[in-house]
């Protein structure tokens, strides 16, 4: 297993957690955390044991608040370009992970944070959490994808608002809008991230592969080429082991034990 220094990589229950932990920095993301966030994510990739992934912040009160805007203050234009390119290159990953990713969002979700929450697959929200698209108050744009996962998970004008005012919105504004599934007391976050990734992980993995495949590159598509994909992997599911268990299991009335295969 590798050390990190500003992330923190820990697997219990088939759960691996991921928690950002910069506390000085209230968990801003520089460049060496960044780099970190793609390592673990390519070591709990091939770590079978690993069905679901919940991503947080340390301590409680940000879960990330940005890029790290010390470091990126004395970037040149080419320097910025490739600091975007890193970022999306590393929340990329997320997106497409082929096994689900919890952001249990524990406070400030700001900038780059935000960033990395939307590449998630789910989003879970304490009440005293913020979240927002600050840059332009920096003179900046979102440079990890806001500009692009947040109009398409909230729509074009509600995107634009946030991006445009900078203006932090609370997390039950957040549900309202569409950018968080739920909001939950600070002291049940946690737990609630941990039901949900424990029903998740009582079913197929390959069949949760293929929806989330289905689902993030499906939406990129057009509707016909979307739905071929879908099709495709949905036959794919005809070749598993899984499919006939689970099936097999609902016609013998039993539990179906999924094996990945
Ligand atoms: N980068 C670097 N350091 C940060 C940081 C960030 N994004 N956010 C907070 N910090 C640091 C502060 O500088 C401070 O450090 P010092 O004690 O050394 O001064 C420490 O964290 C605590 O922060 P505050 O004292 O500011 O805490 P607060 O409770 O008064 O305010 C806050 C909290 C409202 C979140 C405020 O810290 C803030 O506005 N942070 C910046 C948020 C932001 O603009 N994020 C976007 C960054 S740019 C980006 O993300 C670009 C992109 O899309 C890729």
């Amino acid at each position: 297993m590798s050390q990190y220094s500003n992330i923190v990589l820990k697997r219990k229950n088939q759960i691996g957690y991921v928690s950002v932990n910069r506390l000085q920095a209230l968990n801003a993301l520089n460049q060496q955390t960044l780099l970190e966030l793609r390592s673990a994510f390519g070591e709990i990739r091939d770590d079978e044991k690993v069905k679901v992934v919940i991503v947080s912040g340390a301590g409680e009160k940000a879960f990330v608040a940005g890029a790290d805007i010390k470091e990126l203050m004395v970037l040149d234009p080419q320097g910025a370009k490739e600091n975007s390119e890193l970022g999306q290159a590393v929340f990329n990953k997320v997106e497409a992970f082929p096994k689900p990713v919890i952001a249990a969002i524990n406070g400030f979700c700001l900038g780059g944070g935000c960033e990395l929450a939307l590449a998630c697959h789910i989003r879970i929200a304490s009440e005293h959490s913020k979240l927002g698209q600050p840059e332009v108050k920096l003179g900046l744009i979102p440079g990890y994808g806001g500009t692009q996962r947040l109009p398409r998970l909230v729509g074009k004008g509600r995107a634009l608002e946030m991006i445009l005012s900078g203006e932090m919105i609370s997390a039950r504004q957040a549900k309202e809008i569409g950018l968080v599934n739920q909001v939950v007391a600070v002291d049940e976050l946690m737990n609630t991230c941990q039901e949900l990734a424990e029903k998740i992980i009582l079913n197929g993995p390959l069949a949760l592969q293929y929806s989330l495949e289905a689902v993030t590159s499906g939406l990129d598509m057009p509707l016909l080429n979307g739905l071929a994909l879908e099709s495709t992997l949905f036959g794919l599911c005809f070749a598993t082991e899984d499919m006939q268990e689970g099936t097999g299991a609902f016609v013998e009335k039993r539990k179906p034990v999924f094996k990945g295969k």
